[in-house]
């Protein structure tokens, strides 16, 4: 079955999805994009993703494309993918804009807004259950400084999930400056003392609306939650870290640099969250 993609307005088959190379996404690597998470056909805090779009395009200051279309989108390549069950509807939508396609290369934008490049896919996501505990890697954190908005250019995340994966681990966790920030594609937190900890919204971090989940949770059973940078020393001492992203939802560490982690407690913290979010999702009855 050919996979129906989205570009500039129009579905078609991904192998005949075209770019002009003149795009500034493909020269610069300027654009910003979405992934959202959709549970047997309902997709999962859109509202979050489409104002978290709305500010990156903001930021970043492309015109001519309202995040509030991104809902369309998502349900016109849901129809075109998944009617009469050709793709099981557990999946991510991926949706990008770059500034569009100019005519000539050069740094500065052209005075007249460019026509933006949209381009959307969906990919097959079933449920791994239960996933295994991440092995992750420490490795500094050389991505620019607004790691806020959610731009295509993600030299900086590839190449720390490559050598992560080189190490034998499943995810980076970035230290900058001392502190753990967050993942290359999830937000990281930590259990001291009872506290649910984690890096602060700010231009060090994405933020992440699976970040945003948990600390509703938190809020909901009662765990306290402190929103302050994690220094590395706390993080090697800390018996109980865990990651948080969309296509891993709440993700338990296992070990950091090859130090294993003593195993999840049935009644922990981290596996209440875990459950929680799953059955949230899912919209499945929450666990006691
Ligand atoms: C760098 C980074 N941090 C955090 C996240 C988690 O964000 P979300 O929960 O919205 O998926 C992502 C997701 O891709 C990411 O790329």
């Amino acid at each position: 079955m050919k996979q129906i993609t989205y570009l500039d307005g129009q579905l078609c088959p991904l192998d005949e999805a075209r770019v002009p190379v003149l795009d500034r996404g493909f020269l610069f690597g300027d654009g910003v994009y979405e992934v959202v998470r959709c549970y047997r056909g309902e997709w999962f805090r859109m509202r979050d993703h489409i104002e978290r779009f709305a500010r990156s395009l903001d930021e970043v200051g492309i015109e001519n494309f309202d995040a509030n279309w991104m809902e369309g989108i998502a349900r016109d390549l849901l129809a075109a993918n998944c009617k009469g069950g050709k793709m099981p509807p557990d999946l991510i939508l991926y949706l990008q804009v770059t500034r569009g396609s100019d005519v000539v290369r050069s740094h500065v934008y052209p005075l007249e807004p460019l026509k933006p490049t949209v381009f959307g896919m969906l990919r097959s996501m079933a449920r791994t259950d239960p996933e295994p505990a991440a092995a992750v890697t420490l490795i500094e954190d050389r991505r620019w400084g607004r790691c806020d908005i959610k731009s295509i250019a993600l030299m900086g995340h590839v190449m720390a999930a490559n050598q992560a994966s080189r190490n034998g681990s499943d995810e980076a966790i970035l230290i900058r400056d001392g502190v753990v920030t967050e993942g290359s594609c999830t937000n990281v937190a930590v259990v001291i003392h009872g506290q649910v900890i984690t890096h602060p919204e700010s231009p060090r971090i994405l933020s992440g609306v699976s970040r945003k989940v948990v600390l509703e949770l938190c809020r909901e059973l009662g765990i306290p939650v402190v929103e302050r940078p994690i220094r590395k020393d706390e993080l090697l001492n800390s018996s109980e870290v865990f990651l948080m992203g969309t296509t891993h939802e709440v993700w338990p560490v296992a070990s950091i640099d090859g130090k294993s982690l003593p195993p999840e407690t049935p009644n922990g913290i981290i596996r209440k969250l875990k459950d929680r979010f799953s059955a949230l999702a899912r919209r499945e009855p929450l666990p006691e």
